[in-house]
């Protein structure tokens, strides 16, 4: 079993896994801390999707060819922000309509919530990449 294969929340859980639970091509090398979470073209643009990295969810989005990045928890009560709707760099909450920026984390508008951590992402080739922690 290559370390792409398995299922959510499994024991011995991949690192990066497809948000349907499918699997994802073979390893490839990046530089320190990024694991590969899918590829360019499985994401258009306007699209997003939510991968598990280190066992923590996190929302994935193409915005105009550009990749972003953030926990998939709304800042709020914690709802899976993957099952809102993109529109631009915009994020909103399936849950009580808290907008974030994709860019940022940042709250927009909405109930009181924090900011949600965002994650480095790199291209390389047709595949992306998201790094392990949170950016500070
Ligand atoms: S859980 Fe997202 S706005 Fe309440």
């Amino acid at each position: 079993m290559s370390v792409f294969e398995g299922r959510h929340g499994s024991a011995g859980a991949p690192r990066a896994v497809w948000g349907s639970g499918g699997h994802f091509g073979a390893p490839s090398k990046m530089s320190d801390g990024f694991v590969p979470v899918t590829t360019t073209s499985a994401l258009p643009p306007g699209a997003m999707t939510w991968v598990v990295v280190d066992r923590e969810r996190v929302l994935l989005a193409n915005v105009e060819g550009v990749f972003y990045a953030v926990r998939d928890a709304c800042g709020h009560r914690q709802a899976p922000l993957s099952k809102g709707t993109l529109d631009g760099h915009v994020i909103e909450c399936p849950l009580h309509f808290a907008t974030f920026d994709v860019r940022t984390g940042k709250l927009l508008s909405g109930p009181v919530a924090d900011d949600v951590p965002t994650y480095a992402v790199e291209v390389k080739d047709d595949t992306v990449y998201v790094k392990r922690a949170p950016l500070p």
